[in-house]
């Protein structure tokens, strides 16, 4: 990661897990371990009916907490989604978009548009979720995906629109696996993605995005994986779920090896 261009952030994924009371508690532990530096910033992203629980647990601590999905609509007849009103009075201050478990069943490059364009009218950062399926990868054509992902996701908004845009690389082999993309390979495709926003906008906006990494992150794989340039944090889902190993991801962070 480069901390004299752009910030480091570690987002936990909770996916469909945690409660309410599950998140209280989780928040009581995490309280009670957590670091007291601010190297990084924290972010819980919840379950929806599970975020105003969180924001009340988290309250007084450096977390924020966060949505897992939102639509572009503002309100109407749209069973079972939630707006990006509803998340901001909620307490959320942003949201995952584009996540592959939600391309798997009905997210497309246009909706992940409209969403994140929707998300940054709203005031809420989204965090936009890139990446390849192994046979992708293995036909050689990861880069091009990649790409196509990022000016999909990302057109149409304007420069400073752009500066509250999070990108996080997680191919899809390395989801929920136990395999984890090597500090080499999460590198090449960060550094790919900084330069597709680079050609698409300028230099000075690709340089100032925060570029995480997720996909089987632990607190023993963290802190290579954050030491390369291009990787600026980490989206964290099973290891995130337990808060002593958020705490560690987060320490990890820290490290020597970590900050360069
Ligand atoms: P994982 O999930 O850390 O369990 O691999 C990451 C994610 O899907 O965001």
């Amino acid at each position: 990661m480069n901390r004299k261009y752009r910030k480091c952030i570690i987002a936990a994924n909770w996916k469909m897990n945690k409660t309410p009371t599950e998140a209280k508690e989780f928040a009581k532990q995490f309280k009670l371990i957590a670091p007291k530096g601010r190297w990084c910033d924290i972010i819980v992203c919840a379950p929806a009916i599970t975020i105003p629980a969180a924001v009340r647990a988290f309250k007084e601590t450096r977390v924020t907490v966060g949505g897992q999905n939102v639509y572009w609509k503002q309100s109407g007849a749209y069973t079972g989604e939630i707006s990006t009103d509803m998340l901001v009075d909620a307490g959320a201050e942003c949201v995952i978009i584009g996540h592959s478990e939600r391309r798997s069943v009905e997210e497309t490059d246009y909706s992940v548009n409209l969403k994140t364009a929707a998300a940054i009218k709203a005031g809420l950062t989204p965090i936009i979720c890139v990446g390849e399926s192994l046979q992708q990868r293995d036909l050689g054509v990861a880069f091009d995906i990649i790409s196509t992902q990022v000016k999909m996701a990302v057109a149409g908004l304007t420069k400073p629109q752009m500066r509250k845009v999070i990108f996080a690389y997680e191919p899809l082999w390395a989801i929920g696996t136990g395999v984890n993309a090597t500090p080499e390979q999460a590198e090449e495709i960060c550094e790919h993605i900084r330069a597709t926003i680079r050609k698409a906008f300028d230099a000075r906006v690709a340089r100032a995005i925060s570029i995480l990494y997720g996909g089987s992150m632990n607190p023993s794989n963290a802190a290579e994986l954050l030491a390369m340039p291009d990787v600026d944090g980490g989206l964290i889902g099973g290891a995130a779920l337990d808060p002593e190993k958020f705490v560690n991801i987060i320490k990890a962070a820290n490290q020597p090896s970590a900050k360069e």
